[in-house]
């Protein structure tokens, strides 16, 4: 692919008309594998799937559900790589016969504790091909669940906060959660948000629960029956050790995972980190709720590069230490110019600068009428105080390898602008956005530790015909719909790939391309669709191969086992599993090109 080295030539796939079909549907003259399914045994000494004789033993050494984000890195065996999912969260009634969700049994709750979290699973390409196969039993090989090991790091470790009955030290939690999206970093470990954690929690009290969105009864899945922890009346604390990003280091099976204090405490939806010129990890994450904010965290530390053991001892270290901060947006159009509706101002275009608010510096604060503490633990209520721009629901974020400037998913907001509500703002433009907006953000001098940025809308999502819809300035007549961005990633040559969830035009969800340089800039083409009631979440686009997470397939109201919406992947009869998918070219060229 050198000719489009710089992103300029533009994606040259024939896109994928928009549809309904129950199945993963790719371009003309690609071919697709399941790279791995929901319960298929990876480690050593666990039992092929059962869907009727599931246990949680089983579970905990088999792949777990709902794939999100997916990390590939690199190993030193031929054609071989590892792969990292995330276990977002269970659907009980797609997973279990004759589901009662006003009485899950003990053995369900604990398959779904195995369900959830996080897997390692080594991967092997075929020869001429670009299928991808699990290599079961694997010694990197690694499921970690809701009761695994965790250890909290960093400045709020230890804290008061983080102190339950069971943990008097305030450093070791049972399991993560919820994880969503995630990061790679330029070191070789992976970076795991845990996003709505709220909802394994019942009978929240305080006020930071309800700011934190804990409801005040019973949960769904009902766990706070089978383990107290999930019951924040008994064990108020234990719902402030999750909400954290995970740092992994896939490459030693032994190491326990840890939770990053310093990155402060969201619905973290992604992190991906990129580095300054003198090497020290920048980390942007959004936090996946409306009105909510968008973070960075620069680390007081340099990356070492090299894989001796002292640099990757060191490397583990760079999440602990550094300054925590949250983005003030302004745009730059006179605010009635901003209506509400999505129509551009007179400038032309939905664009500002925008200026990084610190929270906290290790043991400092500075947030007036908050401890350093207080401020991770509770970082929603920091940013609330300095007043932080409230954003349509920040999803994954993807710094460009090209030029630096970094993509943010806004998937949608549809209570903007209702009473009581924020209204529209330029960064924000349309009132009850149903189909979202991605914003293109530009740190002053490119440098990541900047402490302000410029910033413009590079896509205000929706059917291209709407005129509240902007594709980067490029003709809008080609461009495929899009809504509800979700995940973002870019490809080797710099073209920007964008999965969605809650696609609100008719289609099922899907992956799209589109330059983000030169002239093609904006021209946004459909990859690929998912099946019935699945997202496509954790693109990863190597040159010969696009992977996708096909998550919650079948996930329509009503919908059961016995009764599937979706008979995706293995077809009528049998239980519709989320999958891992590889796409590539039949005639074993580039992708896209
Ligand atoms: Fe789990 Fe924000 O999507
Ligand atoms: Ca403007
Ligand atoms: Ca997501
Ligand atoms: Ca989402």
């Amino acid at each position: 692919g050198s000719g489009s080295a710089d992103g300029a030539r533009g994606l040259r796939f024939t896109p994928v008309a928009p549809n309904t079909a129950d199945q993963v549907t790719v371009p003309a003259g690609y071919a697709q594998n399941v790279v791995i399914r929901w319960g298929e045994p990876i480690l050593r000494g666990a039992p092929a799937f059962n869907a009727d004789k599931q246990t949680a033993a089983a579970q905990a050494g088999q792949f777990g559900y709902n794939n999100d984000f997916l990390s590939l890195l690199p190993l030193r065996e031929h054609g071989r790589q590892v792969l990292v999912a995330n276990h977002e969260y269970t659907d009980e009634v797609l997973m279990f016969k004759g589901y009662d969700a006003a009485n899950p049994t003990r053995e369900q709750v604990e398959i779904a504790w195995a369900a959830h979290g996080l897997s390692v699973v080594v991967v092997q390409e075929e020869r001429r091909s670009g299928k991808l196969t699990p290599v079961s039993r694997h010694y990197l090989n690694r499921r970690l669940t809701a009761t695994s090991v965790f250890r909290l790091t960093g400045p709020a470790a230890g804290s008061d906060l983080l102190k339950t009955s069971a943990d008097p030290t305030g450093t070791k939690v049972l399991g993560t959660l919820n994880n969503c999206a995630g990061g790679t970093t330029p070191w070789g470990t992976t970076l795991h948000g845990e996003e709505n954690f709220n909802q394994y929690f019942a009978n929240g009290t305080s006020a930071t629960d309800k700011r934190y969105g804990l409801g005040t009864g019973a949960t769904e899945r009902k766990w706070e029956r089978f383990d107290k922890r999930f019951d924040a009346a008994q064990e108020p604390n234990e719902s402030h050790r999750f909400g954290w990003v995970v740092e992994l280091d896939p490459y030693d099976p032994d190491s326990t995972p840890r939770k990053r204090t310093a990155l402060g405490r969201f619905k973290h939806e992604a992190a991906q980190p990129r580095l300054t010129r003198d090497g020290r990890p920048v980390v942007y994450m959004g936090d996946d709720e409306r009105f909510d904010y968008f973070y960075k965290f620069v680390s007081s530390k340099r990356m070492k590069k090299g894989n001796s053991r002292s640099a990757r001892e060191h490397n583990l270290t760079l999440l602990d230490e550094g300054t925590l901060y949250v983005a003030k947006l302004t745009g730059d159009s006179p605010a009635a110019e901003i209506d509400g509706t999505g129509k551009l101002p007179n400038d032309g275009e939905f664009d500002g600068s925008g200026v990084w608010i610190p929270l906290a510096t290790g043991d400092v604060s500075h947030v007036e009428g908050m401890t350093a503490e207080e401020v991770y633990v509770f970082t929603r209520l920091a940013g609330d105080k300095v007043g932080a721009t409230k954003m349509d629901r920040p999803e994954d974020v993807e710094p460009s390898p090209r030029t630096g400037r970094v993509y943010v998913a806004l998937t949608n907001n549809t209570d903007r602008g209702k009473a009581g509500k924020a209204g529209a703002d330029e960064a924000n433009p349309r009132n009850l956005n149903k189909h979202g907006q991605i914003l293109e953000l530009a740190e002053h001098w490119d440098d990541p530790s900047a402490d302000g940025f410029a910033w413009r809308l590079f896509l205000v999502a929706g059917d291209p015909e709407d005129p509240a819809t902007y594709f980067a300035g490029y003709p809008k007549e080609t461009v495929s719909p899009i809504s509800c961005p979700d995940n973002v990633a870019f490809d080797p040559h710099g073209n920007l790939w964008i999965s969605t969830d809650g696609a609100q035009l008719g289609s099922h969800d899907g992956l799209f391309g589109v330059a983000t340089l030169g002239e093609r800039r904006g021209e946004l083409k459909q990859f690929l669709t998912v099946p019935k009631g699945a997202e496509t979440c954790g693109p990863i686009i190597q040159d010969r191969r696009v992977i996708v997470a096909v998550q919650h397939p079948g996930e329509i109201d009503g919908a059961t086992v016995e009764k599937p919406a979706s008979v995706w992947p293995d077809g009528p009869g049998r239980i519709v599993r989320p999958s891992v998918v590889a796409v590539y070219r039949k005639d074993g060229r580039d992708i896209g090109v």
